[in-house]
């Protein structure tokens, strides 16, 4: 299969990219600011510069293309900080993504949406608790931009599948964890694990607040999945929950602190309850049915195996 993945030079993208090349199917990455390191990582990949935005752009890329996963958006607390540019980024870029597709005769298109279209724990019942997929969407209020983009791309998403038979499907990820986290939640928690592994004092802020975290190895192989699922096997429901651990930060920072004893990990805490009032009891078993996947790494696993890449990286290479 030819894959083209927006935002493909993300931490998200540059990983499934790699997945998806090294089962055989022919990548190409599209990024409007390509990172030449992502781009290393994903290996076997062809990388283009190209803008979301620019239907020319979309169009060039999408020759011979058969499916596309659109992740090119702008992150969490930066839609508040630039509205303009994010909604454009986030709404018309989606459409902008989809339309092409639809002219261009591709056959599907997996999304990415974001458990930020929920709200936060306290805005729910006990009972409620975990979010399955068919929880009331009440938008994470630290970001409501960025859960009210999700939300019109999940629309934008059904419309296209039910009115102009293009497959669609999608996720609602968790803050997502691992090496090569820039932006959003994924870069302050890259940067924390950085900083530890590097023996810098680190200080690990809204410790109270409740949080729910997926590796993303797990988050890529469960786009992969969606990307090969048998056209016949999609259900109904468009947009699935990756499922993910939760904890709170200062839990998080406890375990980092002893996955890398030589640590400096300082917590501080003021009665967070949630970080950007995003929910932390989410359920994931819909989609691990869906795709035959469950995730591989619990919390313990997953920070274990970020450390040990952050290590790997910052080892001096043996003299040939
Ligand atoms: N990382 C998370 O915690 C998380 C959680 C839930 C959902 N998601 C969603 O997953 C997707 C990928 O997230 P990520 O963490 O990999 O993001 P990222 O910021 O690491 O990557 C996004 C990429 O999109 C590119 N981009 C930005 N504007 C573009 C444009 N106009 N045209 C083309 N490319 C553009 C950026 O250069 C960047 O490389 C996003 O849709 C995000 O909302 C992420």
């Amino acid at each position: 299969m030819r894959v083209l993945v927006t935002g493909g030079t993300g931490i998200i993208g540059s990983l499934t990219g790699r997945k998806l090349a090294e089962r055989g199917h022919a990548v190409r990455l599209f990024d409007v600011a390509p990172d030449p390191a992502a781009a290393a990582r994903a290996g076997a990949v062809d990388v283009v510069r190209g803008d979301v935005l620019s239907f020319a752009d979309v169009g060039a890329a999408l020759e011979g293309v058969d499916a596309v996963v659109h992740l090119a958006y702008s992150l969490g607390e930066a839609s508040n900080r630039s509205p303009y540019s994010a909604s454009r980024l986030n709404v018309e870029g989606t459409a902008t993504v989809l339309e092409a597709a639809r002219l261009f005769g591709v056959q599907r298109v997996v999304l990415a949406s974001s458990i930020a279209v929920y709200g936060p724990d306290d805005a729910y019942a006990p009972e409620e608790l975990p979010l399955c997929e068919d929880a009331a969407t009440r938008l994470a209020p630290g970001m409501p931009l960025y859960g009210a983009g999700k939300l019109y791309l999940e629309q934008l998403a059904r419309i296209y599948r039910t009115t102009h038979g293009l497959l669609t499907a999608g996720l609602r990820p968790s803050p997502v964890y691992g090496p090569g986290g820039v932006r959003g939640v994924s870069g302050w928690l890259n940067g924390i694990v950085e900083k530890a592994v590097a023996g810098d004092r680190v200080t690990v802020d809204r410790g109270d607040a409740r949080i729910n975290l997926v590796h993303v190895e797990d988050v890529a192989e469960q786009f992969a999945r969606l990307v090969e699922l048998d056209a016949a096997a999609f259900p109904d429901r468009w947009f699935f929950n990756t499922g993910g651990d939760a904890t709170t930060m200062r839990g998080f920072a406890a375990l980092l602190q002893e996955i890398v004893p030589e640590a400096r990990v300082e917590v501080v805490a003021n009665g967070e309850r949630d970080v950007a009032g995003l929910a932390s009891q989410v359920c994931g078993g819909a989609l691990a049915e869906l795709i035959g996947y469950e995730r591989r790494y619990d919390l313990e696993a997953g920070l274990r195996a970020h450390v040990d890449a952050l290590r790997r990286r910052t080892q001096p290479r043996p003299i040939p």
